[in-house]
């Protein structure tokens, strides 16, 4: 059975990106959509735990709407999580999608949105897991590295996988160098998997994501 199934009743998919960096995931997806290469969807919010994200900057550009929640304001993550589960209902989202969310989400939101939590993570999990990831795949000096898109579960860059794409690190590759590329490698593998979700083509079997 494939996890999305809205767009057989013609909606399109309404996304929430939470995010609380730079947000060039969170650009990428939005180009695409404006420039009508990634059909049957649309950001219709931000959610960010950063008051000065440049993220936001970015909603404003592409007229997302964007809210700001502070954890401060909460007892727990829990409470937080609360507080942003109930936005999203209210907002009648569909796919949640993490683009540099610098928190851990509880097992009730999990629970709650199962199966409609997409993240990226710039390593080939299980490789790397957690953060700084780039630069740390860098001093291990690895050869092969990459980036993952995966659904979300109740542990940390754990969830099935629905896409990776490796990539080669070259003698002469300094770590910005493969920072910009891992970059480059996320803006396009984010919008493809965000793609399968909206065309219902993601079964999870167990671990295992079958393209279908
Ligand atoms: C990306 O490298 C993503 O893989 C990781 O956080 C970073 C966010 O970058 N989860 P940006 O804010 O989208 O530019």
């Amino acid at each position: 059975m494939p996890v999305s199934k809205r767009r057989s009743q013609g909606k399109k998919i309404a996304i929430a990106v939470f995010a609380s960096g730079n947000g060039s995931n969170f650009e990428a997806i939005a180009r695409r959509i404006k420039q009508k290469k990634l059909h049957g969807a649309r950001i219709k919010l931000l959610i960010t735990d950063k008051e000065h994200a440049y993220v936001r900057v970015r909603a404003k550009k592409y007229q997302v709407k964007d809210i700001f929640v502070d954890p401060k304001k909460f007892k727990d993550r829990v409470a937080f999580d609360k507080k942003i589960a109930g936005i999203l209902i209210d907002e009648g989202i569909d796919l949640v999608v993490l683009a540099g969310f610098m928190r851990i989400l509880s097992p009730y939101f999990v629970n709650k949105f199962r199966h409609r939590i997409l993240n990226i993570h710039p390593a080939l999990l299980p490789a790397f897991k957690g953060e700084d990831s780039i630069k740390r795949a860098y001093h291990y000096g690895v050869k092969v590295t990459g980036v993952t898109v995966h659904f979300v579960d109740t542990h940390v860059d754990h969830g099935p996988i629905v896409l990776q794409q490796s990539l080669e690190v070259k003698s002469q590759d300094s770590l910005d160098a493969l920072e910009e590329k891992i970059h480059r490698i996320e803006h396009n593998l984010y919008p493809r998997a965000i793609d399968l979700f909206i065309k219902g083509k993601l079964a999870i079997k167990g671990r295992r994501v079958q393209i279908i």
